[in-house]
């Protein structure tokens, strides 16, 4: 072959090679078990996305905590070594205030009022609260609301007194369980059941599909069906990466990613009481109902909870959230 030929040669199998190059890896990593809301969310999204962008993109899920921890992936995700995250709403303090307006205590009737302030102008504008610092958010996925759990029935905020109680890495939740005389620690969610089992602490606050999945009823001998708070989560990526993307390649990603919180909404909407269900009938923990007048104590309990955070939330953002309860 002449030396002309053969560079021609080379020159082909190159572009050949970089026609078939490597699809983009996208890592997308959460702390919860698959089956969870959270979960399926991230698994359709990586079936809808590579479905979308064949050969071009490669999903990768990391449940569990296994690539990053709640208490490392928000730094990671702005270091660039994960790109799609969807840490719970109580997880953004450090970033926003204003997205604490989703821990007060008994702020939402119910999921579906959640989903309405979400929905609305004042919920779609928090989306973006975080930009200047190079978070993105995507979208709200539900999981629920958050029921109390300790080794002694919470009847009335006095039974709370004294008690340990893990919570995730908000302020709002200390002020909480402070707010009821309890001791509340920070801890990453991965150390919750151990904390629990080995009496680190002696309660804690999550929806019924984690408290199922991570076995939390094996280490706590009451559930209360207290709903007295959210927790949901806001889907969020690196700005810089995501406005960096190809427009095709961006445009598809966001459209599968509604899809996939869709998706994801409906596990929420139609497995809660599921799981509330297996967590009763798996008998390790007896499930406390709490009368009329007991929720009202609560409510009372925790009211200067509200007053100590409004300001920093912003009473526009307050109002409109409150606003929501009304069908
Ligand atoms: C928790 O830390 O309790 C939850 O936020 C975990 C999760 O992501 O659902």
């Amino acid at each position: 072959m002449q030396l002309k030929q053969l560079s021609f040669a080379v020159a082909l199998v190159v572009a050949s090679t970089a026609a078939m190059a490597e699809p983009m890896v996208i890592k997308y990593s959460h702390v919860v078990a698959e089956q969870t809301p959270k979960g399926q969310a991230a698994i359709k999204f990586k079936e809808l996305a590579e479905k979308a962008l064949p050969g071009k993109v490669e999903v990768q899920v990391f449940p569990n905590s296994q690539l990053f921890g709640d208490g490392k992936e928000m730094e990671a995700l702005l270091l660039g070594d994960v790109h799609i995250i969807a840490p719970s709403l109580a997880k953004f303090g450090k970033y926003t205030p204003k997205l604490q307006v989703f821990d007060l205590p008994f702020l939402f009737d119910d999921i579906h009022a959640v989903d309405r302030f979400q929905d609305g102008p004042k919920g779609q504008e928090l989306l973006d609260s975080m930009k200047k610092k190079g978070i993105k958010g995507l979208g709200y996925l539900h999981n629920g609301m958050k029921q109390l759990s300790a080794q002694k029935p919470l009847k009335t905020p006095a039974d709370a007194e004294g008690l340990k109680f893990r919570i995730q890495s908000s302020d709002v939740l200390e002020a909480q369980f402070k707010a009821v005389g309890g001791n509340p620690q920070k801890l990453a969610f991965a150390e919750v059941y151990q904390a629990l089992q080995t009496g680190v602490v002696d309660g804690t606050e999550n929806p019924w599909s984690n408290i199922y999945t991570k076995k939390f009823h094996e280490v706590q001998k009451y559930i209360m069906e207290s709903d007295h708070g959210v927790l949901d989560y806001m889907v969020i990526t690196n700005t810089g990466w995501w406005d960096g993307l190809p427009d095709d390649v961006r445009t598809a990603l966001n459209k599968a990613m509604v899809e996939s919180i869709k998706y994801g909404n409906k596990v929420a909407f139609d497995e809660a009481a599921n799981y509330r269900q297996k967590v009763i009938d798996d008998k390790k923990a007896e499930v406390v109902k709490l009368s009329k007048d007991e929720v009202a104590q609560w409510r009372k309990a925790m009211q200067p909870v509200w007053k100590k955070f409004e300001g920093d939330i912003g009473k526009d953002v307050v109002d409109a959230a409150i606003a929501a309860n009304k069908n």
